[in-house]
């Protein structure tokens, strides 16, 4: 049975919440009874989700702008979150996008920037949150990664699996250190996902030739996530189809796994220098 998160009332800060698996993690979240803080760029779609999940579960949402290219943004959201009187139970890492092309295609500033809001911001957030969980003896963490994490690196989007994978070993050795502190931290590890998340990098049409048996609905990934950092999981790959992926990776030699990676990535990257 899925936790209820209505008693005591527990409030949940999910990033990248305007769009996505964010938007579905909020969604899930608000059918468990949680309160929340919904944090991206387009105000609009907070605003319009905030709506619908008060409508529709008498959520109580409130929704703070911002740029997670900033590095400022994770210390003002907390200031603005702990003005607004909440005490975060739950922190959804979810934000992100993927930059593709070559390593030197694009501005240093251009990396810079995906790694503030990938690795920078998530851990930030975490530093700024956990204590007040650890203080209080409940928390979730989840960090959003990806199955890229897990599998070797591709050519083109050169820092994505690099991003997700830390976000992996990042989530273990948080998870390892809070025990016994009632905080729970999970690495979940989404494969290909409905999601604007491909029409913003530009592969839409890349993997839109992808089979429909290897895609997972957001509204899954959501469920399984929050699921598995109930339970502390500590990592969960989301989908039959990813595990299975997973494992035929971890079982073959790193030289089969980087020529089969090195054959496949046409089919999901967008490879030009
Ligand atoms: N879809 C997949 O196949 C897939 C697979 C594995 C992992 N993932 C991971 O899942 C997470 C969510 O992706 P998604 O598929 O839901 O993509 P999406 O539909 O494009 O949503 C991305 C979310 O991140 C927010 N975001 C992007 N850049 C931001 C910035 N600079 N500042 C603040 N917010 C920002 C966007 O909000 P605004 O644009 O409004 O700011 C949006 O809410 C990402 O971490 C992604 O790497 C996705």
């Amino acid at each position: 049975m899925s936790a209820n998160y209505s008693t005591p009332p527990r409030w949940a800060f999910v990033t990248g919440a305007s769009a996505g698996i964010g938007a579905a993690f909020a969604r899930e979240l608000a059918a468990r009874g949680c309160n929340l803080v919904l944090t991206a760029r387009r105000t609009d779609r907070l605003e319009a989700l905030a709506a619908e999940l008060m409508e529709r579960h008498a959520t109580r949402c409130e929704c703070v702008a911002a740029d997670l290219t900033d590095p400022a943004a994770p210390t003002a959201l907390c200031e603005e979150i702990a003005r607004r009187g909440v005490a975060i139970d739950i922190l959804i890492n979810n934000a992100g996008y993927g930059l593709p092309g070559h390593f030197t295609r694009p501005a240093w500033q251009a990396h810079a920037d995906f790694i503030q809001v990938m690795m920078t911001a998530p851990c930030e957030l975490v530093y700024k949150l956990l204590p007040g969980m650890q203080q209080r003896g409940f928390g979730r963490v989840a960090n959003i990664a990806s199955l890229a994490g897990h599998i070797p690196g591709s050519a083109g989007h050169t820092l994505y699996g690099a991003s997700k994978a830390f976000l992996i070993k990042f989530s273990q050795s948080l998870a390892l250190e809070n025990t016994s502190t009632g905080v729970n931290v999970c690495a979940v590890c989404p494969g290909f996902t409905y999601s604007e998340f491909h029409d913003v990098t530009g592969t839409r049409g890349v993997v839109s030739k992808m089979p429909n048996w290897m895609w997972q609905s957001a509204a899954d990934v959501a469920r399984e996530g929050l699921d598995a950092t109930d339970r502390g999981e500590i990592v969960r790959v989301t989908g039959r189809v990813n595990r299975g992926i997973k494992r035929l990776f971890k079982l073959l030699p790193d030289r089969l796994a980087l020529r089969l990676i090195r054959g496949q990535a046409k089919n999901f990257r967008n490879q030009e220098g």
